[in-house]
């Protein structure tokens, strides 16, 4: 089917779930009536230690304070309460290891672990504001550091495990942080892979982490710091059960969360803490039609992005729900091995990315047919654009045609969802992910800010505050008004993609429009992955550009210029570079093809013409060059295109 039809089709809602949802039309016109109580019920489904007397002050944008006031304790709100509300026995986490191994945590039982490694922070000296690092596979204990940092006020800046040691020490210098829990490692591709080498390089170079927390995963080999390095099982295991949690304010910091910007030094996005879980919690009640009585939801991504700290931890806890976790990858050991846990484990509720999709789109339907996926009710995407063939695709062969697709927009500077289809309400339109979450006022302008009218292109703005927002730039204020609010005026949040409102007021999302990218949902900057290969002593210059890609959305091709015309510039170099930029900065940045080239195509004005860059790789007709400086350049470069990208 092609792109256009498949635009056309729509699916209006299940009458089942319409009759059910948990939120019907009504939401619309009561958050459009008044906003501000709105965002207030919400903030009512969590349990508050003191109540807020105002609701949102933004008296000094973009500056924000949400539920000023108020008092709670997330660990509370997504643990203790459940328990003493008497579901203590129902499972939070069915944890599924990738070699096989599993274990169900009740919510009495994650409490008890909670509580259990709170008091070993507090042991180990650590105090409220403190930042502490969490550098981990998949595991239970991950998400048990995580609420045990919200427990005692710490906050905790988890880094993604993919994240070389570069990554990781420039991360622990920039929040500050005086402890890290790791673990010896995980499973991946059937196979350990280790963690600790990369944390006792990072640390080794950051004097600020006094000790390093080690959960045993794996049966590997570590290293081993005497007064530094401590086992989690010696210093939690041992601990009371019994943890008062204290209320922090509800601007108190919960979490640094680092993502790639324009330039090469990522920023450490800050959330606080009452707007956040009142957002969070609310999107994923409202967003999956979360019933926490019977439903079995997964999110399948990792703990290590936003999508993972809001939806498999915060949200999901907060709402009692009784999640998946799976430590591994999709074909490990078979290319069945989601469809055999959502039969399993009866999945009700499914989120994952569109690349995924993809991937299994590549694998055939004969795979998931396999299996028994007659309990997914509900399905959603993430991190990029969902072009129509994969949300088809996904609602006929793993939806069964009958479950709702929820395509949310959001990212993570903005907490939680902001813009997705309900699936109660909305008649869904394949690829668009159409509209403003309730209480979410998001608009596409032009490049002087003014609205557009339906049926047009322009940019993506959010034009009132919102719970989950970011508050800053950790240690950086003026970045984040540079980055954000400066473009249309200190009150309207530029998110930097492009977008699409079509002919019925529909939002189509059309990808970044700065210098990012998006490989396979994960933002990688441009200038992160250059600045990585100037850092290599043969290369002189580099440009790199996101590539379209028909699996992982966009792929990194980079051009470099040798410092020496004679160096050998063969596949042996290319292979050296590619692996160069793994290492410096993650696998996740390895770029899918390097071009060694004469020239740069650049303007007058010395600016390095990324369109014609983007152009090539894509092996398109090449555009407008009449400002080049020397147009002969981009012959040169054509010359020099391999044949075909290289596949790992
Ligand atoms: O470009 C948008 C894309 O991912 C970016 C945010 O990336 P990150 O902060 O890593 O968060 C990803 C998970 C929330 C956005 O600026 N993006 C995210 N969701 C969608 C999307 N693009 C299109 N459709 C989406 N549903």
């Amino acid at each position: 089917m092609s792109t256009e039809q498949a635009e056309t089709r729509t699916f209006a809602p299940p009458e089942e779930l319409v009759a059910q949802a948990n939120v019907g039309p009504e939401v619309y016109d009561e958050a459009a009536a008044d906003r501000l109580a709105f965002w207030e019920k919400a903030a009512r489904r969590l349990d508050w230690a003191q109540e807020w007397d105002t609701v949102l002050d933004w008296n000094d944008p973009p500056f924000a304070k949400w539920f000023v006031g108020g008092k709670l304790n997330v660990a509370y709100n997504c643990v203790d309460r459940h328990v003493e509300a008497g579901h203590g026995e129902q499972v939070a986490y069915h944890w599924e290891g990738e070699p096989g191994d599993t274990r169900a945590i009740t919510y009495a039982e994650l409490k008890d672990e909670v509580c259990r490694a709170a008091n070993a922070l507090v042991e180990l000296g650590v105090q409220a504001g403190d930042r502490v690092a969490i550098y981990m596979p998949m595991i239970p204990e991950t998400v048990i550091s995580m609420l045990a940092c919200a427990r005692i006020g710490a906050v905790h800046m988890v880094v993604f495990g993919g994240f070389s040691a570069d990554a990781l020490a420039s991360r622990l210098d920039d929040s500050g942080a005086v402890l890290v829990i790791t673990s010896d490692g995980g499973y991946r591709r059937g196979a350990p892979s280790a963690l600790k080498p990369a944390v006792d390089d990072a640390v080794g170079r950051s004097p600020g982490v006094r000790n390093v927390v080690v959960v045993k995963r794996t049966e590997q080999d570590v290293e081993w710091t005497e007064g530094r390095d401590l086992w989690w099982d010696d210093v939690v295991e041992r601990q009371s059960t019994e943890h008062t949690p204290e209320a922090f304010d509800a601007e108190h910091p919960l979490y640094i969360m680092y993502t790639s910007g324009t330039t090469a030094k990522p920023k450490g996005i800050l959330h606080t803490t009452g707007g956040y879980l009142t957002q969070v919690a609310y999107t994923h009640w409202a967003t999956f039609d979360l019933k926490p009585d019977t439903d079995v939801y997964w999110t399948a991504a990792d703990v290590g992005w936003v999508t993972g700290h809001s939806y498999i931890v915060y949200g999901a806890l907060a709402n009692r729900a009784t999640s998946v976790m799976y430590e591994g990858t999709p074909e490990t050991p078979h290319r069945g091995r989601w469809w055999e846990i959502v039969q399993k484990y009866g999945v009700t509720i499914l989120y994952t990315a569109p690349t995924v999709i993809r991937t299994f789109m590549k694998w055939g339907e004969d795979v998931p047919a396999g299996f028994d996926l007659s309990s997914l009710r509900v399905l959603g995407s993430v991190g990029e654009p969902i072009n129509p063939e994969a949300w088809l695709w996904y609602h006929e062969h793993i939806g069964g045609g009958r479950c709702p697709i929820v395509d949310t927009w959001w990212q993570t500077e903005t907490g939680a969802h902001m813009i997705t289809p309900l699936p109660g309400v909305t008649t869904l339109v394949p690829g668009s992910a159409q509209t403003p979450f309730p209480g979410i006022s998001a608009k596409v302008v032009d490049d002087e800010g003014n609205e557009l009218a339906d049926d047009s292109t322009g940019l993506l703005v959010l034009t009132e505050p919102w719970p989950s927002m970011l508050r800053t730039i950790w240690g950086d204020d003026d970045r984040y008004v540079d980055t954000y609010w400066s473009r249309f005026g200190t009150n309207v949040y530029f998110a930097g993609d492009g977008a699409k409102k079509d002919a019925d007021g529909n939002i189509w999302l059309l990808g970044r429009v700065d210098d990012v990218m998006n490989v396979s949902g994960h933002r990688i900057s441009t200038t992160e992955v250059e600045s990585s290969l100037v850092g290599h002593p043969a290369v002189a210059e580099a440009a790199v550009v996101g590539a379209s890609d028909p699996t992982t959305g966009q792929g990194i091709v980079a051009f470099v210029i040798l410092r020496e015309s004679g160096t050998d510039s063969g596949d042996e170099l290319v292979q050296t570079l590619r692996n160069h930029v793994a290492r410096d900065i993650g696998p996740i940045a390895k770029p899918r093809q390097i071009m060694v080239v004469q020239e740069l195509p650049k303007t007058r004005s010395g600016k390095i013409m990324r369109r014609l860059l983007r152009d090539i790789a894509e092996n398109r007709e090449l555009g407008d060059v009449t400002t080049l400086t020397d147009s002969s350049v981009m012959n040169l470069i054509k010359e020099k295109l391999p044949a075909a990208p290289s596949e790992d």
